[in-house]
């Protein structure tokens, strides 16, 4: 077996935690330093998930001599600025998604990695689990005849709290980047990048889209048929159209363990089950550190990154 990739984070909050408890399955990554803002916080998650070493202040963490990779798990608004941070010292990156917050920053980054020669990769979890592998190839396989549409959804009745994250402008809030980008990644990873795209959004008295529905058009004819609220809990479901049948992504699609294919000349649905060893993360982490294992530099998988390269 391989020496494990050791990893980093940066902002040892809420889905960091996910990360932490996650990468204890995995065969080929291990926690190995936190940073925070606080010495307090650096020292009780690193004590709590068995990192070896916990530092005050994101940039202190650069000097750490045997890390091989960082993860950023700040606020969408720090991601840009954290990647770079990173990439500057020479350390790949698994940045959370949004992997930014705007088309702007997302080039400075793939400049980066790129001048830098370095790995980048977008947290996007969905993209790595076994759900995505399998519609893949149903849909390469041809079972769905001819496939025409995707309808996605994504909506949680967020709690009101104006000043964090979700409702928060400063903090880059918003239904489309802290939700949105999962359909719309779906739409993508699927599709391939639209011809056009029509969209429109309810925004709130914070100044950010509570609500926000998406057209994409392709050249083929293809259409996706995206959605996504922080204002209400929706099925959160995924369908992909065929001549010959649909594949249906079973609520809170973007973490499945269940999958139909249902065929129009089958007497009954095929079920797909899925099980993770952990939370899902596991797959991402485990695709990063190979990628970086393998010494493969590549910017990978971000529909952003896929939209703008
Ligand atoms: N992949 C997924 O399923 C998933 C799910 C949820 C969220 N996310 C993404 O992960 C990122 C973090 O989300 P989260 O819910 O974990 O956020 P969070 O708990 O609110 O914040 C994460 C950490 O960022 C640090 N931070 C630095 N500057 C900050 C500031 N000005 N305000 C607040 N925190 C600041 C804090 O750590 P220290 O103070 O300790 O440095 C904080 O604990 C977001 O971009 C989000 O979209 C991904």
């Amino acid at each position: 077996m391989t020496t494990p990739i050791k990893w980093g984070i940066i902002g040892p909050g809420k889905i960091a935690r996910k990360f932490a408890t996650d990468i204890k399955v995995t065969t080929n990554a291990v926690l190995h330093a936190v940073a925070s803002r606080s010495e307090a916080q650096a020292e009780s998650f690193a004590k709590e998930f068995g990192a070896s070493h916990a530092y005050a202040g994101y940039e202190a963490m650069l000097q750490c001599p045997d890390l091989d990779a960082i993860y950023i798990a700040t606020p969408h608004v720090f991601h840009a600025e954290h990647t770079l941070m990173c990439l500057d010292a020479g350390i790949p990156v698994l940045c959370e998604k949004p992997f930014a917050i705007n088309t702007q920053q997302v080039k400075a980054m793939i400049a980066k990695a790129q001048a830098k020669d370095v790995f980048l990769m977008e947290a996007l979890w969905t993209a790595f689990l076994p759900t995505m592998k399998a519609t893949k190839t149903l849909l390469a396989d041809g079972d769905l005849g001819e496939v025409f549409s995707i309808r996605a959804d994504f909506g949680f009745k967020a709690p009101y709290l104006p000043d964090k994250r979700i409702f928060n402008s400063a903090l880059g809030g918003g239904a489309l980047l802290d939700i949105g980008i999962y359909p719309v990644f779906l739409a993508l990873f699927l599709f391939g990048v639209p011809k056009h795209i029509k969209a429109s959004a309810k925004i709130g008295i914070t100044g950010v889209d509570e609500e926000i529905g998406i057209v994409f058009s392709y050249q083929d004819g293809k259409m996706a048929h995206l959605h996504s609220t922080v204002l209400t809990n929706t099925s959160t479901e995924a369908f992909i159209y065929g001549t010959k049948g649909t594949i249906h992504l079973h609520g809170r699609w973007f973490t499945p363990t269940t999958m139909h294919l249902n065929l129009f000349d089958a007497p009954s649905p095929k079920e797909f089950q899925f099980d993770y060893k952990s939370g899902g993360f596991e797959y991402e982490i485990e695709e990063a550190s190979q990628c970086i294992a393998n010494g493969k530099k590549k910017v990978r998988y971000s529909p952003l990154i896929l939209a703008f390269n």
